[in-house]
C-alpha cells in the first residue's frame, strides 16, 4: 500500500515527509544534524552542571568541583559569590532554552511558545552575563588576559542579542536569524575552550610555566594547612606571620599529577589562552556558517520585505497601528504555508 501511495504523491507535486527531522521542522537531514551537532554539546553542559546552582554543595563541595582555588572567593559572602549565584543560576537555564528557539517546528506551530521562550532566555541571558561581570575582577585568577577574555565574550553576547531583537523589531527576520546565531555561537565558545584549556594547562606543565597567588588563596588550597604552606612557598612567610596578609607567590603549572596548587596554576594559564582560541573559532566559525547559508538568509530577507509592505498596507488602509483587523495582513497561519520550505520564517 505504501509504495502505492509514493507515485501518487509524487505525481501531485507532494513531497512525503518522513523521519524526525521533519517532524521537528527541519526541510534537509543536514540542517538537522547541523542542529544536533551544535544543540547537543550546550544542552549536555547545562544540564549536567544544573546542579552547580547549588554553590556550596556541589560547585564548591561536590566530587566535580570548580577549579582549586576558585572557591575561596565564591564560598565567602561578597559580589564574586553572588555574581556567581547570578551566572549559574540564569546562563544554566538560558543554554537549555535557547537550543529550543532554533527548532523550526516550534517556531512555526507554537509562535506564542517561541516569542515567550525567547524574552525568558534573553533575560536570563542578560542576568547571566551581568554575574560574569560581578565575578571577573577575581574568576581564574584574575589577570588582565583572563579580564578581557571574559568581557570581551559578555560583549559580544550582550551586542549579538540586541541586534538580534532590533533586527525582529524592526521585522528583518533574517537579521535576527543570524544574530541569535551568532549570539549563540559566541556563547559556545565558553564550552569548546574546555578542551583547549586542558591541553594548555597539560602543554604548560611540560615546560616551567609560572602563575601568580595570593598566600591566602594557595592556603585555601592546602586546606589551611601553613607548615605545607611555608614549605613549599617560603615567600608566603609575612603572610603566614601575619605582617603582610596580601602577599602573593609564583606558582609552577603543574597538571595533572594530583597536584593541586600545580594544576590551579596550569588550568588559570590554560583558561585565558582557551578563552582566547575558542571565540576566535567561533567568531570565524559562525560567519563561515551564515556564508554557507546565505540562500536561507535571502529567503528570510524577502519575507521580511513582503511581511513589512503587507504591514504598511495595512496600517494605510486602516491608518492605524493596529494591523490584526486588516484583512491584507497574512495571517501566521497563512504565512505558513509560505514558509514551509524552510521552516524559520514564522517568528514574530
Ligand atoms: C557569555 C559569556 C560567558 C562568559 C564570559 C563566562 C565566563 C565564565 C567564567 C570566567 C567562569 C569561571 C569562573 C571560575 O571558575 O572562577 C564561568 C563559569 C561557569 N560558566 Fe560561564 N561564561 C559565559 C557563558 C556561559 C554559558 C553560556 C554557560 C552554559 C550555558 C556557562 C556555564 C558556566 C558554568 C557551568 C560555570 C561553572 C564552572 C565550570 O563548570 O567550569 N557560562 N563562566
Amino acid at each position: 500500500m505504501a509504495t502505492a501511495q509514493r507515485p501518487a504523491a509524487a505525481a501531485s507535486g507532494a513531497v512525503p515527509r518522513r523521519g524526525l527531522h521533519h517532524k521537528l521542522g527541519f526541510t534537509t537531514a543536514t540542517r538537522f544534524w547541523l542542529f544536533v551537532l551544535f544543540a547537543t554539546p550546550m544542552i549536555y553542559f547545562s544540564v549536567r552542571r544544573l546542579d552547580y546552582i547549588d554553590i556550596d554543595s556541589a560547585f564548591c563541595g561536590g566530587p566535580n568541583h570548580a577549579i582549586q582555588g576558585e572557591c575561596y572567593w565564591y564560598s565567602q559572602p561578597g559580589m564574586d559569590r553572588m555574581g556567581m549565584m547570578l551566572h549559574l543560576g540564569a546562563i544554566l537555564p538560558a543554554g537549555i532554552l535557547a537550543c529550543v528557539q532554533f527548532v523550526p517546528a516550534v517556531r512555526r506551530r507554537f509562535i506564542a511558545l517561541h516569542m515567550i521562550n525567547g524574552y525568558i532566555v534573553v533575560t536570563l541571558s542578560v542576568l547571566g552575563t551581568i554575574g560574569v561581570l560581578m565575578f571577573t575582577p577575581h574568576a581564574m585568577g584574575g589577570s588582565r588576559m583572563t579580564q578581557a577574555i571574559s568581557v570581551l565574550v559578555c560583549t559580544m553576547f550582550l551586542v549579538a542579542l540586541f541586534k538580534a531583537q532590533l533586527g525582529i523589531k524592526r521585522g528583518r527576520i533574517d537579521q535576527h536569524r543570524a544574530w541569535m546565531l551568532r549570539a549563540w555561537f559566541y556563547a559556545g565558545a565558553i564550552i569548546t575552550m574546555r578542551p583547549i584549556l586542558i591541553l594548555v594547562a597539560w602543554l604548560s606543565s611540560k615546560t616551567p610555566t609560572y602563575d601568580a597567588f595570593p598566600c591566602k588563596v594557595v592556603e585555601y588550597i592546602l586546606s589551611g594547612d601553613q607548615a605545607e604552606l611555608l614549605a613549599r612557598f617560603p615567600s608566603c612567610a609575612r603572610y603566614v606571620s601575619g605582617e603582610d596578609l596580601e602577599e602573593w607567590t609564583v606558582v609552577k603549572a603543574n597538571f595533572p599529577v594530583g597536584d593541586d596548587v600545580g594544576s590551579a596554576a596550569a588550568l588559570r594559564i590554560g583558561f585565558a589562552v582557551g578563552g582566547a582560541l575558542a571565540i576566535a573559532i567561533h567568531a570565524i566559525g559562525i560567519e563561515a556558517y551564515l556564508h554557507a547559508t546565505a540562500a536561507e538568509n535571502e529567503r528570510l530577507k524577502k519575507i521580511s520585505v513582503h511581511k513589512r509592505a503587507a504591514t504598511g498596507r495595512a496600517k494605510s488602509q486602516t491608518g492605524s497601528k493596529d494591523t490584526k483587523a486588516s484583512p491584507s495582513v497574512p495571517s501566521p497561519r497563512s504565512e505558513k504555508g509560505q514558509n514551509d520550505q524552510g521552516g524559520s520564517a514564522v517568528l514574530f
